[in-house]
C-alpha cells in the first residue's frame, strides 16, 4: 500500500455541552467543570463544545447561574482552545423566532464573551433562518459553522443534501456540519454523503451524531475514511447511549494511522478519572437513567431522535394512555409527512411529536390542531422541504388563511429596544436583555435570586466589620 498522505482527524469535545445534555438533563455546573479546564485544554482539541444548545436555560432555570459568567469563566481558563456554541438560527436558544437585531446582538455578544465557533442550525434546512446569524458571525470575525439537519426520507436524497450544502458555501459560512441528532446516519451511508460532499464543496466538513441507534463509531469511520474533517467526541464517562461516541476509543482507533490525532491517552485518562465520579453520583441519584445508555433500535425504525421517544412517553403517561404508545408512534411519520417532512429537532419534533398525541387521543385526525401546527402550517416557521398535505392545511387553517412566503422574520419588527425597557430594574450587565429576551419569567426570577444573594453578601459583610462574624 501506498504511504498515504497524513491528515490527522480533529476532534470537537462535547462533554461541556451536548454529552450531559443529553445524558443527565443539562445539570453539570459551572462549579464541575472549571477544575478541569486546565487539562482539557491541553489535549489539542479542535474546539471544545461548551455553551449553547439548553445549557443557557438550564443553567438560569434549574441551576440558578449566569450563563454569561460561565461563559467567561470557560474564556478565562481555556487559553489555547476554542470554544464552540450551538445556536438555533433566528430562533437564537429560544423556541420563537426573534427579530434580526436580537439575533445580531446575541451574536456579537456570544463573540465578545469568549466563542469563537457558533454552530448554527435549522429546524427545517431553511436557509433563510441562518442568514442573519452567518452575517452577524461574519461580521465580529467569528466562524460560522452551518448545520444541517440530517435526516431521512423521499426528499432528503443525494442531490439534496449537495444542493444545499453549495448554497451554505455561498452564503458565506466557515464550515458545514451534518448535526444528525437521531443517529440516523449508518456507516456506508456516511461514506457516500461525505464523499458527495466534499467533491462538492471547499468548506471543511464536520460530522456531528448521536450514539442512540448504536452505530455512530463505525459511522465515524467510514466518515474518516472518506475524508470528513473533524468529529464531535465525548468524554467515556459520559459517551455513548444518547450522548456522542467516547473520545479515547476515537482517539485510539486512528493511532498509527494517517488519521492519528497525536492525542496523549494518559492525559485522556486523567481527564475520564476526573469526570467518572460525576457519572456515579449521577447513576445513583437517578439522574442519569441507564436506560439511555443502551441501544435504542427504535430510533431507526422509526427514525425519531431518543429524546422525542421519551417525551411521547411522559405525554402519553400524562393522560394516562401509555398504552397508545405504538399508535403514536406509527402516527408521527403521518404528521412529519402532512407538514411537509421537516427533519425531527428542537422545536419541529416537539410539533409534530405533540400533534400525534392529539390525533391519536382525539380519535380524529386534526380535530384538534395546536398553535404551533397552525404556525408551521402558515409558514411562520420557514420554508418545508416538501409541500404541506393540501387537504390537512385546509382542515387545520380554514379556507381564507394568511400564508408566509417571505422569510419569517422580515415581519418581525425589531424589539431590543421594547425588551431593554421590560428588564431595565433588573439588568447588572448589557447580556442580561439578551437572557431575559430568551426566557422573560425564567430571567426575572433569576435577576430576583440573584440580587437576594447580593444583599445576603452585602449584609455579611457588614456584619464582619461591626464585629459580629456569622457563625
Ligand atoms: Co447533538
Amino acid at each position: 500500500m501506498a504511504e498515504m498522505e497524513k491528515k490527522p482527524i480533529k476532534i470537537t469535545e462535547t462533554i461541556l455541552r451536548d454529552a450531559h445534555q443529553s445524558l443527565i438533563a443539562t445539570r453539570m455546573t459551572t462549579e464541575q467543570m472549571v477544575p478541569i479546564i486546565e487539562k482539557m485544554d491541553k489535549v489539542g482539541y479542535h474546539s471544545v463544545e461548551c455553551w449553547g444548545g439548553a445549557t443557557f436555560d438550564a443553567s438560569l432555570r434549574f441551576l440558578k447561574e449566569d450563563p454569561w459568567e460561565r461563559l467567561r469563566k470557560f474564556r478565562d481558563g481555556f487559553k489555547n482552545t476554542k470554544l464552540q456554541m450551538l445556536f438555533r438560527g433566528q430562533n437564537i436558544l429560544g423556541y420563537r423566532p426573534y427579530a434580526d437585531d436580537v439575533v445580531e446582538y446575541f451574536v456579537q455578544k456570544s463573540l465578545a464573551n469568549g466563542i469563537d465557533i457558533i454552530r448554527i442550525f435549522d429546524c427545517l434546512n431553511d436557509l433563510r433562518n441562518l442568514q442573519t446569524a452567518v452575517t452577524a458571525a461574519n461580521r465580529e470575525k467569528g466562524h460560522a459553522q452551518v448545520a444541517l439537519s440530517y435526516t431521512l426520507g423521499d426528499a432528503y436524497t443525494l442531490e439534496y443534501w449537495v444542493d444545499i450544502a453549495k448554497r451554505i458555501e455561498d452564503m458565506g459560512a466557515n464550515s458545514i456540519c451534518i448535526k444528525d441528532m437521531a443517529g440516523l446516519l449508518v456507516p456506508y451511508k456516511a461514506t457516500e454523503l461525505i464523499e458527495a460532499l466534499k467533491d462538492a464543496v471547499d468548506l471543511p466538513i464536520q460530522l456531528h451524531t448521536h450514539y442512540t441507534s448504536g452505530v455512530a463509531s463505525m459511522t465515524y469511520l467510514k466518515a474518516v475514511e472518506a475524508g470528513v474533517d473533524v468529529i464531535d467526541t465525548a468524554m467515556s464517562p459520559f459517551a455513548l447511549g444518547t450522548s456522542q461516541p467516547a473520545t479515547e476509543v476515537m482517539v485510539e482507533t486512528f493511532k498509527g494511522t494517517p488519521y492519528d490525532t497525536g492525542f496523549d491517552q494518559k492525559l485522556l485518562a486523567e481527564i475520564a478519572d476526573y469526570f467518572r465520579p460525576m457519572r456515579d453520583e449521577a447513576l445513583e441519584s437517578g439522574l442519569l437513567n441507564p436506560k439511555n445508555m443502551g441501544v435504542n433500535i427504535k430510533t431507526l425504525l422509526y427514525q425519531v431522535p431518543g429524546g422525542m421517544l421519551s417525551n411521547l412517553t411522559s405525554q402519553l403517561k400524562e393522560q394516562n394512555a401509555e398504552d397508545k404508545y405504538y399508535e403514536v408512534l406509527e402516527e408521527v411519520p403521518r404528521v412529519r409527512n402532512d407538514l411537509g417532512e421537516p427533519p425531527l429537532v428542537t422545536p419541529s419534533s416537539q410539533i409534530v411529536g405533540t400533534q400525534a398525541v392529539f390525533n391519536v387521543l382525539m380519535g380524529e385526525r386534526y380535530k384538534m390542531a395546536t398553535k404551533e401546527t397552525k404556525d408551521i402550517l402558515s409558514g411562520k416557521y420557514g420554508k418545508t422541504v416538501k409541500p404541506f398535505n393540501e387537504d390537512v392545511k385546509k382542515k387545520v387553517l380554514g379556507d381564507d388563511a394568511e400564508i408566509i412566503t417571505c422569510r419569517p422574520a422580515d415581519l418581525i419588527p425589531d424589539e431590543l429596544d421594547t425588551l431593554r425597557k421590560e428588564c431595565e430594574q433588573w439588568v447588572q450587565q448589557d447580556e442580561d436583555v439578551l437572557s431575559y429576551a430568551l426566557f422573560p419569567q425564567v430571567a426575572t426570577e433569576f435577576f430576583k435570586y440573584r440580587e437576594a444573594q447580593q444583599t445576603k453578601v452585602d449584609q455579611t459583610i457588614a456584619d464582619t466589620k461591626n464585629g459580629s462574624y456569622p457563625v
